[in-house]
C-alpha cells in the first residue's frame, strides 16, 4: 500500500509492476476509479487499471491488443491493427459509458507505427467496463485529420471529442451522435493556427474548461487553460497554465473530485518512452484561468475528497533551450546540448550567488561555466560569474568580464554577441 502518489515518477500496481498507463483516461464506475491508457509491450495497447483511493492502482486487463476481436459497424473504418507486419500506435484513449446502448466506448488516437501521418481516431467497445473491448476501426472524422484527442460527457448525456486537426494547426471538437459512435456534427475548430495538443476537459460550475498544450512532440510545453460558457459556443483565449514547461507535464485528463479538481498529466521521457512518469496535481480557477502548483507528492482522502500536497525544496534547474528541444549539458570540461532525459543528472544545474554574479554550477561534476564556455573550478574570477537579464518568459545569461551572452539553441550551444538572437534560454526548475 502507497500512501502518496510521487509526483513525476513512474508508477507500480498492487503486484509491483510498473504501471503502463500514459495518455490516460478516467472513468468512475462500479465504486472504483478506472484508468485506461497506453501500453507499448508486444501486442498490448490499451491497460485498465482500478483503484478505490487514487494511488494504488490494481491491474484489471489490457483491454485492447493488435489481437483483439474486431468488428465493423455502420459506418466505415479501417479494421486493421498491424501494418506493414508489426502493431499501429494508440495513443490517448478515453473510454466512456453510454447510457442508451449500456456499452463503455472507446476513443483514441491511430497511427500506423512508422509515422504520424494516418492521423485518425479509432473506437473500441465492450459490455462491461474492464473486459475485452471490440475494436471497431479507425477513421478520420468528417474527412480531418485527428492526433491529440480526448472525450467529455455532458451532464445531458451529450458527449464530445476534441482532436487535434489541420494537422494540429486547430483544435476541433465534435458532437458525437447519441450511440457515442460516431460523429454528428462538427461543431468547432478553435484556436485556429495555435498548435495545441493534448485536450483535456471538465465543467466547474457551469462553466466549461480546457488545458491543453503547445506541440512540441515528447518534450514538455507551456501548459495553457480556455474556458466557455458552451462548448459550442465562444471559447476564451489560451492563458498560461503552469511554468514555461508545466513542470514537466503534458494534460492528459482532469479528474473531478468532491469540490475539487485534479490535473492528471505524463511526464514523457523523450528518450525512454517506458520511464514515463505520472503526476496529479490539485487545479485551482481564478478569473477563469486555471493553475497548478508544483507539489512533490499528493495524498488523497476519498472519503472526505480532500488531498495533502507536500515539497521538497530543491535548487536544481534545467536551463533549456528557447524552442524547448534542446537542454545545457556538461561532462564537467566541455559544455553541449542534450535532448531532455529525466535520468540524465547531466543535464542539472544550481546558480550560486557571489558579489557582483553567479556562478552557474554543474551539479554532478561541482564545475563551473566559464565566459569561454568551458567548465572550470568554482571562483570569483569576474570570467566565471554571470548575470540574468529576463526577457519576458525568457532569460539571457550574460557573462559579467565578457559581455558575451550564453544559450541553447536547439541543440547547440552558442557563445555570442548582446544582439545575438539565439541567446535566449529558460531556466526551469527541475521538479
Ligand atoms: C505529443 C503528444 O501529446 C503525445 O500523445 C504523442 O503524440 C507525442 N506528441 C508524439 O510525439
Amino acid at each position: 500500500m502507497v500512501t502518496s502518489i510521487r509526483n513525476g515518477m513512474p508508477m507500480l500496481d498492487t503486484d509491483g509492476k510498473p504501471v503502463h498507463a500514459h495518455g490516460a483516461g478516467f472513468l468512475e464506475d462500479n465504486g472504483y476509479y478506472y484508468m485506461f491508457g497506453e501500453v507499448r509491450e508486444g501486442d498490448k495497447r490499451v491497460a485498465c487499471y482500478r483503484s478505490k483511493d487514487l494511488m494504488n492502482w490494481e491491474f484489471r486487463n489490457v483491454v485492447l491488443r493488435i489481437t483483439s476481436e474486431k468488428k465493423p459497424h455502420y459506418m466505415r473504418t479501417d479494421l486493421e491493427l498491424t501494418y506493414q507486419g508489426k502493431g499501429v500506435n494508440i495513443e490517448r484513449p478515453k473510454v466512456l459509458y453510454c447510457e442508451k446502448t449500456k456499452q463503455y466506448v472507446m476513443w483514441m488516437h491511430y497511427e500506423n507505427g512508422v509515422d504520424y501521418n494516418a492521423a485518425r481516431c479509432a473506437i473500441a467497445t465492450c459490455d462491461t467496463v474492464d473486459g475485452d473491448y471490440v475494436y471497431r476501426g479507425s477513421f478520420n472524422p468528417v474527412g480531418n485529420d485527428a492526433r491529440d484527442c480526448t472525450l467529455y460527457k455532458d451532464e445531458d448525456g451529450t458527449a464530445y471529442f476534441f482532436a487535434s486537426g489541420r494537422d494540429n494547426a486547430d483544435m476541433m471538437v465534435y458532437r458525437l451522435s447519441d450511440d457515442y459512435m460516431s460523429v454528428d456534427e462538427q461543431v468547432k475548430a478553435l484556436w485556429p493556427g495555435q498548435y495545441r495538443e493534448a485536450p483535456a476537459v471538465f465543467k466547474k460550475n457551469g462553466k466549461y474548461y480546457m488545458l491543453s498544450s503547445m506541440c512540441t512532440g515528447w518534450n514538455p510545453n507551456q501548459g495553457g487553460s480556455a474556458s466557455a460558457f458552451e462548448i459550442e459556443g465562444r471559447w476564451s483565449s489560451i492563458s498560461d497554465f503552469g511554468d514555461a514547461v508545466t513542470f514537466n507535464s503534458q494534460p492528459t485528463y482532469v479528474l473531478p473530485f468532491g469540490e475539487h479538481f485534479i490535473y492528471i498529466a505524463d511526464r514523457w521521457d523523450p528518450v525512454d518512452y517506458d520511464n514515463s512518469g505520472y503526476i496529479f496535481l490539485p487545479v485551482t480557477i481564478e478569473d477563469g484561468v486555471c493553475h497548478i502548483e508544483w507539489a512533490d507528492e499528493i495524498a488523497f482522502d476519498v472519503k472526505t475528497k480532500t488531498y495533502s500536497v507536500f515539497s521538497i525544496e530543491s535548487e536544481d534547474y534545467r536551463i533549456m533551450a528557447n524552442g524547448f528541444t534542446g537542454y545545457l549539458a556538461s561532462d564537467g570540461f566541455d559544455v553541449f546540448a542534450r535532448p531532455l532525459s529525466y535520468k540524465n543528472e547531466n543535464l542539472i544545474w544550481n546558480f550560486w550567488k557571489k558579489n557582483g554574479g553567479y556562478n552557474i554550477v554543474h551539479r554532478a561534476t561541482g564545475k563551473a561555466l566559464s565566459s569561454d564556455g568551458t567548465m572550470r573550478e568554482i571562483s570569483d574570477k569576474p570570467s566565471m560569474l554571470w548575470r540574468f537579464e529576463k526577457v519576458e518568459d525568457r532569460v539571457r545569461i550574460i557573462n559579467v568580464e565578457s559581455g558575451k551572452v550564453f544559450g541553447v539553441h536547439g541543440r547547440r550551444v552558442v557563445l555570442g554577441n548582446q544582439d545575438d538572437k539565439f541567446g535566449y534560454v529558460r531556466i526551469v526548475k527541475k521538479y
